[in-house]
């Protein structure tokens, strides 16, 4: 891990993601789903910059598209995250404020908010130089959510558990996605309670093996043939009009399509970067989303930049 020696201001980079297959089991008696979860981290990114204030304090500030509708109080992820890791510490660490840059949708299926933990951790433990591991960070980070590991490792990875237990996947080759990002929101927790009532719990929670091998032969015909999202019926169900989306892309020569996370983001995966211009150019002008943008992966976790 990188330490800069600095009371400085710290500012960390951390990639969007895309759950490229999401498994999800029956609710356990926790009140979380027991998930498998094939994670890739896209180049789509939020900044965090922390600066040093007085002792005690932590605020925060979020600027870019969507920015309003972010918290900046204690509801904050990222606020949580400082104060979790100055818990965490012997000594009382300076207070920070947070300026998170958005890139990533809001509430949109992307893990935005965890990245911004994820930077979080990353960023305060640069500036108190705690000396933590990304693996001891990525341990306070699932006590934060079961997202806010994974942008801390990137990459692609294997997430069991809440999701919040990760471990590498072999990967080859560059993916290149469109995301399709929706008017609406999605709250994970009422996805999670739509796919408690739709009751369509596909067990037992199985790896999927053809997925992984097309990931590990660099072939993005069969990744695109096996993308599956167990939350995507629910996701649906709540907007329907993510129905139009996914057909649309489809019908315009993508390899494979499916609602991300919990939604409402759709990724398509397209052959190569010409195929993802050419959807890209054809789903701004069908109107059946709010912004169309394009992304690739797999790239690193969350890296100080400066
Ligand atoms: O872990 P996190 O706080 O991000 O989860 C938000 C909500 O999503 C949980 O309160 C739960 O309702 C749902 N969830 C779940 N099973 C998981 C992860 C999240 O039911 N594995």
């Amino acid at each position: 891990m990188t330490h800069v020696a600095s009371s400085e201001q710290v500012r960390v980079r951390v990639p969007g993601k895309i759950n490229l297959a999401l498994r999800v089991g029956a609710l356990a008696p926790d009140g979380y789903h027991p998930l498998i979860s094939i994670f890739q981290a896209v180049s789509i990114y939020d900044e965090v910059t922390v600066t040093p204030i007085r002792r005690g304090r932590v605020t925060a500030e979020v600027s870019g598209p969507q920015a309003s509708r972010v918290p900046t109080d204690g509801r904050n992820l990222a606020v949580k995250a400082a104060r979790h890791l100055a818990e965490h510490l012997e000594q009382v660490p300076t207070g920070v404020h947070i300026a998170i840059r958005k890139e990533i949708p809001v509430a949109g299926g992307m893990a935005g908010g965890s990245a911004d933990a994820a930077a979080t951790l990353l960023a305060c433990s640069t500036l108190w130089q705690t000396g933590l591991t990304i693996h001891d960070l990525a341990q306070l980070a699932a006590t934060l959510g079961s997202d806010v590991p994974f942008p801390l490792v990137g990459g692609i990875a294997v997430g069991t558990g809440r999701g919040d237990k990760l471990v590498p996947a072999l990967s080859r080759g560059v993916y290149h996605w469109v995301l399709a990002l929706s008017d609406g929101e999605l709250s994970t927790p009422a996805v999670y309670r739509r796919f408690d009532a739709l009751g369509a719990v596909n067990e037992p929670l199985d790896v999927p093996a053809e997925l992984m091998n097309g990931l590990a032969a660099g072939d993005p015909v069969q990744v695109g043939r096996h993308l599956a999202n167990d939350l995507q019926a629910a996701a649906v169900d709540m907007q329907p009009q993510l129905r139009r989306v996914l057909d649309a892309g489809a019908e315009r020569g993508a390899l494979g399509a499916l609602v991300s996370g919990s939604g409402p983001t759709v990724a398509f995966l397209t052959a190569d970067e010409e195929t993802a211009i050419d959807l890209s150019v054809a789903l701004s002008g069908e109107g059946v989303c709010r912004a169309v943008r394009r992304a690739s992966g797999p790239v690193p976790g969350a890296r100080v930049i400066g």
